[in-house]
């Protein structure tokens, strides 16, 4: 079938929206027509090259919508189910997902050549095979994944609010409530406040923190953290060290939650000095391929017993948390409206980045019909 998506082609091009070659899917796949789709800071990454994946290549990974189609061998799916795409698959057979992590399923290791699990291509262009985004390619009408990144979801949920539930609401919500492990009374500073951050600021909230402290250089974005539950704000993290000194009587905050843009081995020192005796940095937001070095005081580290860990996709089980937290959006414990801060077609996908960069977007969703 004839289908629309946003495909990069080279490196620091815009977003190119054209008609591509949809197959059908084979065995364990499924051909869904996409809703909506969030727009994660991840796809700018293949746009500059941080994230070095195999081009031409569609992007999106924060996607839901409604299955069309079912290869052989899909038993649990069926024509007019609603899915919401996990942005990592998650098999349930291999030793991360049977120990309750599937957030760091065997099959993500697959992700970077952006082909079908089998290895070959259903999506084509100009006579080329193109790569998907996570295995999924959300910036498209349509798509055909593996039954692995599906999560089947009720039909009342509205798909351009679900959408987000595939990335940046799990990813955030989980830094906080799973990597971080925030505790009731618990000082927690989120830097960064864009769809991750907010959303660690929701999940911070919810565990029972007495504080959170959102720090971000835009002043919208610091609005916006306080609608989601920071009870503080700095504009950089240079302005909150003595802030968070004050507030804290010097003990400095519990939790440390890294969910800036781009990831910077240079400000790691800053954040792990914001953090308290036995206090835990968790780095969620992706640095550039290529950064090898961080600098930070590493006496610091050994004195304070500080932790210093990384958190993909919220460090859960998304077939377990996506359904948990559509229930806390359901009962008004958790904002997913608030997230949206404009909707734009597919071919508005580049004013989307264009808002992301200049930071007038929370999040920006593409809804498609
Ligand atoms: N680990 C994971 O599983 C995972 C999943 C999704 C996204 N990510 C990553 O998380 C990061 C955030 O994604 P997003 O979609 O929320 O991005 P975003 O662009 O929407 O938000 C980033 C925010 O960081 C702020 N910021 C930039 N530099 C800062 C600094 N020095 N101090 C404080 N704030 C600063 C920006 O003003 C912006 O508000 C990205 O790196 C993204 O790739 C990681
Ligand atoms: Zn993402
Ligand atoms: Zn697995």
């Amino acid at each position: 079938m004839k289908t629309k998506a946003a495909i990069l082609w080279e490196v620091n091009t815009p977003w190119s929206v054209e008609e591509i070659e949809l197959d059908p899917p084979k065995p364990g796949e499924v051909l869904v027509k996409i809703a909506a789709s969030g727009m994660c800071h991840s796809d700018e990454h293949l746009m500059t090259g941080d994230l070095p994946f195999a081009l031409p290549i569609i992007g999106g990974h924060e996607g839901a919508g409604v299955v069309q189609e079912v290869g052989e061998g899909v038993s649990w799916l069926a024509p007019g189910d609603h899915v919401v795409f996990g942005f990592i698959p998650s098999c349930g057979r291999c030793p991360s997902c049977s120990t309750g992590h599937s957030n760091l399923c065997d099959l993500g290791a697959l992700m970077g050549l952006g082909r079908q699990i089998d290895g070959t291509a259903r999506h084509h262009a100009k006579g080329t095979d193109l790569g998907l985004m996570c295995m999924l390619g959300t910036f498209a009408h349509h798509t055909v994944v593996n039954e692995a990144s599906c999560i089947k979801i009720d039909k009342d949920v509205p798909l351009d609010r679900a959408c987000l539930l595939g990335c940046g609401v799990v990813t955030g919500w989980g830094s906080a409530v799973y990597a971080a492990e925030v505790k009731p009374g618990d000082t927690v500073a989120v830097v960064g406040v864009g769809g991750i951050g907010a959303n660690a600021i929701q999940g911070a909230k919810l565990a029972g923190a007495k504080r959170v402290i959102a720090i971000d250089p835009v002043e919208f974005k610091r609005e916006k953290a306080m609608e989601f539950g920071a009870t503080h704000t700095f504009s950089s993290m240079e302005e909150a060290l003595p802030g968070i000194q004050e507030l804290t009587w010097g003990t400095m905050a519990n939790k440390v939650i890294m969910t800036m843009g781009v990831g910077s081995g240079e400000v790691i020192g800053s954040a792990m000095a914001l953090a308290a005796k036995r206090g835990r940095v968790v780095v969620t937001n992706i640095h550039p391929a290529l950064e090898y070095s961080a600098s930070m005081s590493l006496l610091d580290l050994t004195l304070m017993e500080k932790q210093l860990v990384g958190s993909l996709f919220g460090s859960g089980n998304p077939r377990a948390d996506i359904p948990k937290l559509i229930g806390l959006y359901r009962e008004g414990q958790l904002d997913l409206d608030g997230l949206v801060t404009t909707e734009y077609t597919l071919d508005g996908v580049n004013d989307g980045y264009d808002a992301m960069r200049a930071g007038t977007n929370l999040r920006g969703v593409m809804k498609y019909d």
